[in-house]
């Protein structure tokens, strides 16, 4: 048995996770409902499809639907990525001109997933298709790129309107009660949240005492250089992400059924392992000494690698076969897989829950004196 399910942040029944790509500094965010398990994903991103898979299993979610504030012009959506591995519906907005949503949502659509519901609000003016998401239950709102913390979306490509935007945030999102907090699309100065109050107080694009001329002027002043990514993106996005060559994007090893865990290290289950083992190389990262001290044993036919001095041997790992990394409880081992993998190893994966963990699936160990170096 594992531990219980601790209760998360959460917010009235929801879980709630703010994620981040440092690439583009894209904010991905994951909400569940804590009951029913039901979850989405707001702007998640192409690189990091890995990392959420990871998340929304190991918090045992169920993800219902990727949204998207807009079709982005910085990063490609994951949203393409995420159906093709959990069948999740594809949210855009139906003024976003994209092929392959599951969803074309606008104005005063509810989303929901259990009983946490998003309310969709159009704040064109970045884009044409740019659209919020207000949880009134949890006094949140997702502004995309509208309302930005202490800024707002630029408004000089992809049908960009200062003036629209203008208007957009002012009646949509600053007219909403001053304790809602604000989660954006983007921040580049470490800034994660913020609320309706402090952007009226405070955003010197927008705050209340600006007005729309203000604004427009300061929006066609801003003198940014596009996006680097701006020529691949949009049409990428325009697709939800589909990459373009036909491929299913990228995968994990194909060797056994390894997974990336939101630790970031490739890992396999014990039973698998017992299954496949005449195929494996199971090398057992402990000291000598503390092998024999113990009675735990060791995995069949376990070649020995410390990992105190496991840099110095990379060269003699053999790299015929699968490489299983082995510890006591799968801690050590871990930081072993992601040694060899960084040393270019791409078939090795470590073993969840270690020598105990394959004990624990009714496995047995041979004697500590049948070691092997
Ligand atoms: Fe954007």
């Amino acid at each position: 048995m594992g531990a219980a399910r601790p209760r998360l942040l959460y917010h009235w029944r929801m879980l709630f996770r703010q994620l981040i790509d440092n690439e583009t500094s894209t904010f991905t965010y994951l909400l569940a409902d804590e009951a029913t398990r039901e979850a989405v994903l707001i702007d998640c991103v192409y690189e990091q499809h890995f990392r959420d898979l990871a998340l929304l299993r190991e918090l045992e979610l169920r993800l219902t639907h990727t949204l998207e504030t807009h079709v982005h012009a910085d990063h490609v959506t994951g949203a393409w990525l995420m159906k093709h591995a959990l069948n999740s519906a594809i949210g855009v907005s139906g003024n976003a001109g994209a092929t392959g949503v599951d969803l074309p949502y606008a104005h005063g659509d509810v989303i929901a997933m259990g009983q946490v519901r998003l309310e969709v609000r159009e704040t064109p003016g970045h884009t044409a298709g740019c659209v919020s998401f207000v949880l009134p239950a949890q006094r949140m709102v997702f502004s995309g790129d509208a309302l930005l913390i202490r800024g707002a979306g630029r408004t000089d490509f992809q049908q960009g309107s200062a003036e629209r935007l203008f208007r957009s945030v002012r009646e949509q999102l600053l007219s909403l009660p001053p304790d809602y907090a604000v989660y954006p699309a983007h921040d580049y100065d470490g800034r994660c949240s913020s609320t309706i109050w402090e952007e009226r107080r405070w955003n010197p694009r927008l705050g209340d005492g600006v007005r729309e001329e203000d604004f427009v002027g300061y929006m066609k002043n801003l003198g940014l250089p596009h996006p680097k990514k701006l020529k691949v993106a949009v049409p990428a996005n325009l697709a939800c992400g589909k990459p373009a060559d036909g491929s299913d994007g990228p995968r994990l090893p194909d060797w056994g059924p390894v997974v990336r865990t939101y630790a970031g290290v490739l890992q396999v289950e014990p039973d698998w392992v017992y299954a496949h083992a005449g195929g494996l190389t199971i090398v057992d990262v402990r000291e000598l000494d503390e092998i024999k001290a113990t009675e735990m044993g060791l995995l069949p036919e376990s070649v020995i690698a410390p990992l105190s001095t496991l840099r110095d041997h990379l060269d003699e790992i053999p790299r015929d076969r699968p490489i299983i990394v082995v510890c006591p409880a799968g801690a050590r081992s871990a930081i072993a897989a992601t040694i060899l993998e960084k040393a270019g190893i791409t078939r090795v994966a470590n073993l969840r829950g270690g020598i105990l963990g394959w004990r624990a699936q009714g496995h047995v160990t041979e004697p500590s004196s049948s070691v092997k170096i």
